[in-house]
């Protein structure tokens, strides 16, 4: 057992029915295909942490307060919107309602399956007079069917013949309690949706609401198969916020009730409500046709061919395996089916964060997918280029040539009311460049390169090239920009804007070169791409020549050092205890950015400076971002900190079961279970991606006996299984594909495996961490 979850391989199994722990499950169970998100709740509603039901995209709108307003502030926010609730089953026995809080658990029990892709509930309940009865439970979010959820809920009498009453509802506008301070709690919305239709009739019943402000309209339906022995008696009603079907039995011993729900949701900026309703029902018929079996046997199906491509194997660490599957599970979950929407940074597990995606979505979440489930990462890039309108706005708002993505947003439009940590993270837009160059090297998606990537790449260059400018001396500088670290803002050449920034403008003008006519349509001219090209190549990059180290931005190594010594344990995170004027003059590094930029432009920095880099940065990184602890082990790993590495992967892999941040409660950090994948891939298998070609350099902490990935690669798929000694190579299907190994070129072909021996590495000692902030020892010593 582990902070309350059995360690077993393909699940993640909860025995225990700690009421406390609830807001915590709702998370960790929750089920998504990327365009549905239901939280974990139980079926009869209360007891209930935080309830939610989300649809990737339906938000409203509220004007963001400013004290004092600014040129150029984003008037409006975003907020992900607890939608209609068609989870809720409740039961009454013999006129006593389930609830959990009352009577007697004889057995409980909760298993999230990773690979039916379903959440099981199975309850013995003694009611507060004596009666017992089992109540067997299993839901999906189809990964098959983008629209369709579907539960099926048991019941069984344990004693004599009972009188069951079953209530399954469609509820809007569901209270949600938020009083919080924490920005990076939602802001709460009260009764946010306005009815427009509502029906019922048989086992069927749809309801139509629209949002106040942002006008979006959603349509959720549900319909029933009841089987019993006899005796049923059911009515179903609907009114404004509640549809519900009401089923009356009565049951000998022995016999059971059997419900299975079909749940489906559509929403749109433009269908109206009797479209809408349409397409919910058309939906409800296509899942029916299905059935529950069959819907089952095609989670399965997508599941299998997930795990397939994208399963990795811990020897030496169970804990961990079931942590790594939970987190693949999860980002699958976040990214699978949300076609041209973002993936938001909780995925859709709760509220946190308004709902809003940020740069954790290319940077971290889709190269996973982009090596995994290459459609999902396009679909979710795609998203990008349908807001490129709004991002060329913004930039002309901001006195800026080509495109400036958000900083946060659910729409594309900029949500980030304070600026410095905002706005000016414009390293957001070499982000979505980054990414769309790695989705584009490992699939050759010559339409997406043609339809979209021209554009995005196009739009972020000429971003850089009005933001940059040359000097005196003919550097080009990046002036005034946030880096990730969030602890600095506004700062001059941050080291991993500018070289992600100098990637973004190389890549730009050579895929102008590869696709002449889409760049001549976007008025790209050869004058243009030299500006990039002579950008990049002037491109400044800060050094500290007395140190040795690259300051993470200019001046950097010259502030203050922060007083770790002198503060408390429970002051973390820093910003929710201290100024940030005070946290932006000190050398104090919120999370990985001169380490991330050594893991994403690896190729501009020599084996020396990262190993240097990393002493210098190590001591100064607090890791108050969930986003750090997996680049900082792909970065230990590389310089031979193998244990340091593995307490790293160890974190960010357990972030969320392990509660490590002490807010899962509000949703999941997608990113960091995306991270656990990295440092599997990147930080124990080495694998790099730059200049389209894969590397990998494999070596293992003393704790693993063997780490094997899959990964798919231009229509290739194959695996690389490490163990102490050397890497085995093996293609699984698809053409043959050549990789280096340690820098040594090796080619699988079909049917064969290779292997490589792994060199041993001279043990180094560690550089210490901030004062109380080393992570978790998951290895004795160093
Ligand atoms: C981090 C950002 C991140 C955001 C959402 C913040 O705490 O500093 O880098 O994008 O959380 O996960």
């Amino acid at each position: 057992m582990s902070h309350g979850f059995q360690v077993s391989p393909w699940e993640l199994r909860w025995n225990d029915l700690d009421l406390g722990a609830l807001e915590r499950t709702e998370a960790i169970f929750a089920l998504s295909n990327g365009h549905i998100g239901l939280r974990g709740t139980l079926e009869e509603g209360e007891p209930c942490g935080v309830p939610g039901t989300y649809l990737n995209g339906f938000h409203e709108q509220h004007p963001l307060p400013y004290a004092e307003g600014g040129y150029g502030y984003p008037e409006d926010g975003q907020t992900v919107v607890n939608v209609t609730d068609g989870k809720i089953i409740r039961l009454l026995v013999q006129d006593e309602p389930l609830d959990m809080r009352y009577g007697r658990a004889v057995e409980h029990h909760r298993v999230l399956d990773f690979r039916s892709g379903t959440l099981r509930r199975d309850t013995v309940w003694e009611s507060p007079t004596g009666r017992r009865v089992r109540v067997r439970t299993e839901r999906l979010v189809s990964f098959t069917q983008r629209a369709v959820c579907a539960i099926r809920y048991e019941i069984e009498p344990l004693d004599d013949r009972i009188q069951l009453v079953v209530q399954s509802d469609l509820l809007a506008n569901e209270p949600i309690d938020s009083q919080s301070k924490d920005p990076r709690v939602a802001a709460t919305l009260n009764n946010p949706l306005v009815a427009e239709d509502s029906f019922a009739e048989d086992y069927h019943a749809v309801l139509v609401h629209q949002t106040r402000k942002s006008k979006l309209r959603i349509a959720a339906a549900m319909d029933h198969e009841l089987e019993t022995d006899d005796g049923l008696r059911c009515e179903i009603s609907a009114e404004e916020d509640l549809a519900r079907l009401t089923a009356a039995v009565d049951v000998p011993r022995g016999s059971r009730l059997r419900v299975t729900k079909y749940l489906c949701y559509g929403w749109s900026a433009r269908r109206s409500a009797p479209a809408l309703r349409a397409q919910v029902d058309a939906a409800l018929s296509g899942a029916m046709q299905t059935g529950w079996d069959g819907l089952l046997a095609e989670q399965r199906a997508y599941l299998d061919d997930f795990w397939a491509t994208a399963d990795i194997e811990i020897d030496g660490d169970a804990e961990l395996q079931q942590a790594v599957r939970f987190a693949l599970f999860h980002v699958l979950q976040a990214g699978a089916r949300g076609e041209s929407r973002a993936v938001p940074a909780k995925g859709l597990t709760g509220p946190g964060y308004d709902g809003h995606s940020f740069w954790d979505s290319e940077t971290f979440v889709l190269p996973v997918l982009t090596y995994t489930v290459p459609e999902a990462a396009r679909d979710a890039l795609r998203w990008r280029h349908t807001t490129l309108d709004k991002a060329r706005e913004r930039a002309a708002a901001l006195g800026l040539g080509g495109a400036a993505f958000p900083w946060r947003s659910i729409n594309g439009a900029e949500c980030s009311a304070y600026w410095p940590a905002g706005t000016a993270a414009f390293h957001v837009s070499a982000d979505v460049s980054d990414a769309v160059v790695r989705y584009l090297a490992a699939t050759g998606d010559e339409d997406f390169e043609r339809d979209a990537a021209t554009a995005i790449l196009v739009e972020t260059a000429r971003l850089w090239s009005s933001l940059g400018h040359h000097d005196m001396h003919g550097g080009f500088r990046i002036d005034g920009v946030t880096g990730p670290d969030e602890y600095s803002a506004v700062v001059d050449n941050n080291v991993y804007t500018n070289l992600m920034a100098q990637r973004n403008l190389r890549e730009a003008a050579a895929l102008c070169e590869r696709q002449p006519a889409a760049a001549a349509a976007l008025g790209v001219t050869a004058d243009e791409t030299a500006t990039w090209r002579s950008a990049a190549d002037k491109m400044v990059v800060p050094y500290d020549e007395m140190l040795g180290v690259h300051p993470q931005s200019e001046r950097f190594t010259e502030h203050a050092r922060w007083d770790f010594e002198n503060t408390p344990q429970d002051h973390y995170p820093l910003l929710l205890n201290y100024p940030y004027f005070d946290l932006y003059r000190k050398q104090v590094v919120k999370q990985a950015d001169l380490v991330m930029a050594m893991y994403l432009r690896g190729d501009a920095f020599s084996p020396e400076q990262k190993a240097r880099n990393v002493d210098y940065y190590e001591p100064l990184t607090v890791r108050d971002s969930s986003l750090s602890a997996c680049v900082q082990a792909v970065l230990a790993a590389e310089v031979g900190y193998l244990d340091l590495a593995y307490d790293y992967f160890a974190e960010a892999a357990l972030t969320d079961l392990h509660d490590l941040h002490s807010n899962v409660r509000n949703g999941l950090h997608i990113a960091s279970l995306a991270g656990a994948w990295t440092v599997a891939v990147a930080g124990f298998g080495g694998m790099r991606d730059h200049d389209r070609s894969l590397t990998f350099a494999p070596r293992l902490p003393p704790a693993l006996t063997r780490l094997a990935f899959r990964m798919t690669y231009r229509g290739s798929r194959f695996s690389v299984e490490v163990d102490q000694e050397g890497a085995n190579y093996t293609l699984l299907d698809g053409p043959a594909l050549t990789v280096r190994h340690h820098g040594e070129e090796v080619t699988l072909t079909p049917g064969s495996s290779e292997r490589r021996p792994i060199a041993a590495l001279e043990p180094r000692e560690a550089p210490p961490q901030p004062h109380g902030r080393a992570p978790h020892r998951r290895t004795p010593k160093y």
